[in-house]
């Protein structure tokens, strides 16, 4: 049996396995990259709430995992609640934009959320935005452009290649005189000391790495 198993579409959830993997070393823990659906960002609510239910079902089938860690915001935000009906033994811990944790940081109360097009385009960040940033501008940019460049290049991309990548969704934030950017979806986790360099001291990164480890070690 093994501890936890993550899953993303590709190289998102990595850094989120790596941090816990920090705290808990001895951890049994199975990385799954459901690459062939990639991207999940451009597909509609039933396709990607179909993918989610294949992948679980043989991620039980082969690993009985005490905890799975949807290690994707477009997953989560849009097949946790299936996922708990269909399957009520298993433990799932889910990823959603770090609106929260944004509006704690942010003085000017305008804040930016990346993401894939199917986040931005999910109700429930209104939600999280209503409950917890209520006072705040959020302002939302799908970009499925910089998350395929870190799937398929950025790992053997030079850093000033993976600075590039970022300056365009920096510029957008920027222009709405944010200062705060939500990193909601995993995949730019892989790209975040470049994404921070690139927004200097003016615009801080957030995102839900802690949030969702500590949830994950809790439950465990
Ligand atoms: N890493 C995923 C997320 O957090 C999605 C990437 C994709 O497949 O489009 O939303």
């Amino acid at each position: 049996m093994v501890d936890f198993v993550f899953l993303d579409s590709g190289t998102g959830g990595i850094p989120y396995l790596m941090h816990l993997l920090e705290i808990k070393p001895d951890a049994k823990c199975v990385y799954v990259g459901d690459t062939a659906n990639f991207p999940y960002g451009e597909k509609n609510h039933e396709q990607i709430v179909n993918a989610v239910l294949n992948c679980i079902k043989v991620i039980i089938e082969k690993f009985s995992p005490k905890v799975i860690v949807l290690a994707c915001n477009t997953m989560s935000v849009n097949s946790l609640d299936v996922l708990r009906e269909v399957f009520p033994n298993q433990i799932f811990v889910g990823t959603v934009p770090a609106i929260k944790l944004a509006a704690k940081v942010s003085k000017k109360r305008k804040i930016g959320l990346l993401a894939t097009k199917a986040t931005v385009e999910h109700p429930y960040n209104k939600d999280l935005k209503n409950h917890f940033a209520q006072d705040c501008q959020m302002f939302l940019r799908g970009d499925p452009k910089l998350i395929s460049f870190i799937e398929h290049e950025s790992f053997t991309a030079t850093s000033s290649e993976r600075e590039e990548a970022c300056k365009e969704a920096v510029k957008y934030f920027a222009q709405k005189d944010c200062d705060v950017i939500i990193l909601g979806c995993t995949h730019f986790l892989n790209i975040k000391k470049e994404m921070q360099k690139v927004c200097g001291s003016d615009i801080q990164v957030v995102d839900s790495v802690e949030g969702v480890v500590n949830r994950a070690l809790d439950v465990f």
